[in-house]
């Protein structure tokens, strides 16, 4: 069966330039000068981004006949390529509406399909039900990729503890971390691929762009007025339009790897669960929508907050009114029902370290805003 992508449903050049912005950026004040990453070993190495680190361990973990993995529906696209890429056979299994698996489908797959693989998701950085389902496919042989491209931190403390019952994890740097690049891949079974360095012109240019350097200089160029809508069709998956197979060699940029190291990541930590408190807590009576969760379980640090929109016309007024809240619209076609409806309804909403009190009321009134019109 092969995979079809939609195009995205809007594009980023219909709104205006965001002032609440969905990533963090670089401040002294996180930095350490104590190494935290301590815990890393020579099963781990630094990709340029998630989606070479999933290439690497797609590679590795392959089994001789035919590869067959369950990838979740509900996805972003550079999650899959790779798989695509590497001749896997993809099947994929529905999420519930918390984005928790049905054990009793998934045991059902792994039963009437001759399944070799599975990728699991942290999504958001919330554990859904990860380990029951780690349990079941290995009971089944299944081979796991672990996705904790939102989750730097259960990555990170799965490392420490070898707490995972993955073969495979992998994780996205720069989606926790103020980087322009970086992935994370843990294999402990298996040799890792020396990665090559990037030139030093290119580094510059990221530790610009990581300094909020390049964006300041961005705004003398001339904005882009050319911002028709792109029309929903599907397109053939084997046209890649996030994974690019030779950045699979790379490694991710020198200072990446030192904010990964250097950044304090307890502090990083706390905040984003506070501000993810802080939030839950004001929009708990909010006529727009309501959160996919209101709790932090101990180990959770939410990358964002996952808010479910009552009506799809809310993700523009937001956009519009200058917050980046971001969507999966790039969904492959799958028979899940949460996954068709989660790709219009279902955003994500910045609460990073960064995010200051003013900030979050503001995005507070705009979201209350919508639900009172
Ligand atoms: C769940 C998930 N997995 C993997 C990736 C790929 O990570 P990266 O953007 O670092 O390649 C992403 C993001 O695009 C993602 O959201």
């Amino acid at each position: 069966m092969s995979v079809k992508f939609p195009v995205a449903l809007e594009s980023a050049t219909s709104f205006p330039t965001p002032t609440i912005l969905a990533s963090p950026k670089s401040r002294l004040r996180f930095l350490t000068l104590k190494n935290q990453l301590s815990a890393y070993t020579e099963h781990c190495i630094f990709t340029k981004n998630g989606r070479g680190a999933i290439a690497i361990a797609g590679e590795a973990l392959k089994r001789d006949g035919e590869n067959i993995i369950l990838i979740p529906a509900y996805h972003c696209p550079a999650l899959v390529e790779p798989f695509i890429w590497l001749n896997y056979t993809v099947i994929f299994y529905p999420v519930l509406p918390d984005l928790s698996t049905d054990l009793g489908v998934l045991n059902a797959l792994l039963i009437e399909e001759r399944v070799t693989h599975c990728v699991v998701i942290r999504y958001f950085g919330f554990e859904q039900n990860i380990n029951e389902v780690e349990l079941m496919l290995k009971q089944h042989n299944i081979s796991i990729i672990e996705d904790c491209a939102h989750a730097f931190f259960a990555f990170h403390n799965n490392i420490l503890t070898e707490g995972s019952a993955a073969d495979a994890q992998i994780c996205s740097i720069n989606k926790l971390l103020p980087s322009i690049d970086g992935g994370g891949l843990y294999i402990p079974k298996h040799s890792l691929p020396t990665l090559y360095p990037r030139s030093w012109l290119s580094e510059i240019k990221g530790i610009l762009h990581t300094l909020g350097i390049s964006q300041r200089l961005l705004k003398f160029k001339k904005p882009n007025t050319n911002s028709t809508r792109s029309k929903a069709s599907s397109v053939d998956a084997t046209k890649f339009r996030y994974f690019m197979p030779d950045e699979k060699h790379a490694a991710s940029y020198r200072h990446t790897k030192w904010l990964a190291k250097y950044s304090r990541l307890n502090k990083i930590k706390q905040r984003r669960r506070d501000n993810f408190a802080y939030l839950i807590s004001e929009l708990k009576n909010c006529k727009a929508g309501k959160s996919l969760y209101t709790e932090l379980k101990t180990n959770e640090v939410p990358y964002v907050l996952p808010f479910l929109l009552d009506d799809v016309e809310y993700f523009k007024a937001l956009r519009m009114k200058g917050i980046q809240v971001l969507r999966w619209e790039e969904i492959a076609e799958s028979s899940c029902s949460v996954s068709a409806d989660y790709k219009e309804r279902l955003v994500q909403l910045p609460c990073h370290h960064q995010m200051s009190k003013a900030e979050m009321n503001g995005l507070i009134q705009s979201i209350t805003e919508l639900g009172e019109i």
